[in-house]
């Protein structure tokens, strides 16, 4: 017979020797319970402990190093699935039959022009527009475009919102890196696969049709399968955070693209390049790896929140890295990078530590070998993630347990004070 008696945790209050029981369910205790019971509040910022939902798209486990979405492993996918099917798994949560496949590309393939006054709002930023402040204004933009958005609780609504959004996304991050170059912004070749428009977009000039070569269209779509989603990251959680006051799609997926645009979040890949090149030939790596030990410097791309193990992306772009660079010829700063992984791998302060490679550590070389400026860096991350953001604004919305979100505050400030007028106080 098995044992039916709820796992519990009981809480004891030092302070009157009072005793609370607590309910575990799926590893975790309820905090409004806790709250309930003992009157206190848990103080978590950055939520490092706390769940903030139940979620069914990403599954991580950082000491394994797995990363699985929809139950799939990224390895699986990113060897044998596409972009747009991955798009699909994360949204629908299953894979798509060849029926539901073929609409769904051609939905997106439809959907990929935008309003021309979106163009137009675009064209008036200044000449040297960050691009992911364009692109984050231009997509809180759409919502102004498509009003009947606003009504979240309609699912056919819902699903129209999903595709324009996944369409327009690389017209628009293309966009924005052809306005910081004074290029003309191209529009969508719906002849063209998802990755091969988008750098039809990027790259494109007079030729008739832009022919990407195979190679790099391929580690396009690895790049974007690795980043589709992340679970309930800094910018997943702004997404779900702004939607739960119920708030159309484009403003909560333009929130996080906000979050996306911080150094902590999106920049590190940028942040790698930089250091190598601080570094400069592999003689200065044993003195720039002392400095690391002593607290002087980070190994850029190296250590996560959550994997204490390789991060599964790293392993996936560093095989994607020799692809691109047969292509565009390799990157100077790869040998270095190559080095300090070595190094680092087998050095007791790292190994100690649980820090390897994250996926930031190879994908700079990887975009800088692809032409994209550092500010691109970020956009590239934001065109796949909104699928997964999207994913997870789905959940939130049919989620009878999500409230809007308001955190709790444990107050620090002055109280009661007796306020003086302007007047008075100045006199
Ligand atoms: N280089 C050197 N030492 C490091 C590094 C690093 N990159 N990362 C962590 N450590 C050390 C810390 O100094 C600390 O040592 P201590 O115990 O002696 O004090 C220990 O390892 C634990 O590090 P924390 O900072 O507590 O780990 P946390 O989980 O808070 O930080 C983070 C994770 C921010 C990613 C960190 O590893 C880091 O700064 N890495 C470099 C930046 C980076 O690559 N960020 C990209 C992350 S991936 C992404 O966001 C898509």
């Amino acid at each position: 017979m098995t044992d039916t008696t709820p796992a519990t945790l009981t809480v004891r209050d030092n302070r009157d020797g009072s005793e609370h029981e607590l309910t575990i369910t799926d590893g975790a205790v309820s905090a409004s319970e806790f709250g309930k019971q003992t009157g206190l509040a848990l103080y978590d910022p950055g939520f490092t402990n706390t769940a903030s939902c139940r979620s069914a798209v990403t599954y991580i486990d950082g000491e394994a190093g797995i990363l699985e979405y929809r139950g799939y492993p990224i390895e699986q996918l990113a060897e044998s699935s596409t972009y747009l099917e991955v798009a699909y798994l994360l949204i629908h949560g299953e894979l798509p039959t060849q029926q539901q496949h073929e609409e769904w590309v051609h939905e997106i393939t439809f959907h990929t022009y935008v309003h021309e006054n979106v163009k137009s709002l675009m064209q008036g930023f200044r000449y040297d527009a960050h691009p992911m402040g364009m692109l984050l204004s231009s997509v809180g933009a759409l919502s102004t475009f498509y009003p009947e958005s606003r009504d979240i609780h309609d699912e056919q609504v819902r699903h129209e919102q999903i595709v324009r959004m996944i369409a327009k996304m690389p017209t628009l991050g293309a966009w924005s890196f052809r306005h910081a170059q004074g290029k003309p912004y191209i529009y969508p070749d719906n002849e063209l696969s998802y990755a091969e428009n988008f750098l039809s977009m990027l790259f494109k000039m007079s030729e008739r049709q832009y022919d990407a070569d195979p190679r790099l269209v391929r580690a396009l779509e690895i790049l974007f399968i690795l980043h589709a989603d992340h679970e309930q990251n800094c910018s997943t959680n702004a997404v779900r955070s702004v939607g739960s006051s119920q708030v159309d799609p484009y403003s909560a997926v333009s929130a996080g693209i906000a979050a996306l645009y911080g150094p902590l979040h999106g920049g590190a890949n940028e942040a790698v390049l930089k250091m190598l090149r601080k570094i400069k030939t592999k003689d200065n790596i044993p003195a720039f790896m002392e400095g690391v030990k002593k607290g002087d410097e980070r190994l850029m791309g190296f250590g996560h929140r959550v994997y204490k193990n390789y991060d599964p992306r790293a392993t996936i772009i560093k095989k994607a890295c020799d692809d691109v660079f047969e292509v565009t010829g390799v990157n100077p700063l790869l040998e270095i990078a190559q080095e300090l992984e070595k190094i680092a791998l087998e050095d007791e302060y790292f190994v100690k530590r649980k820090l390897y490679p994250n996926v930031d550590f190879y994908s700079g070389l990887i975009y800088e070998a692809l032409q994209f400026p550092a500010e691109m860096f970020t956009v590239l991350f934001a065109i796949p993630r909104t699928s997964g953001w999207l994913a997870q604004w789905l959940e939130l919305v049919d989620d009878k347990e999500q409230k809007i979100a308001r955190p709790k505050q444990i107050y620090t400030g002055e109280r009661q004070l007796k306020f003086v007028p302007a007047a008075e106080r100045w006199a």
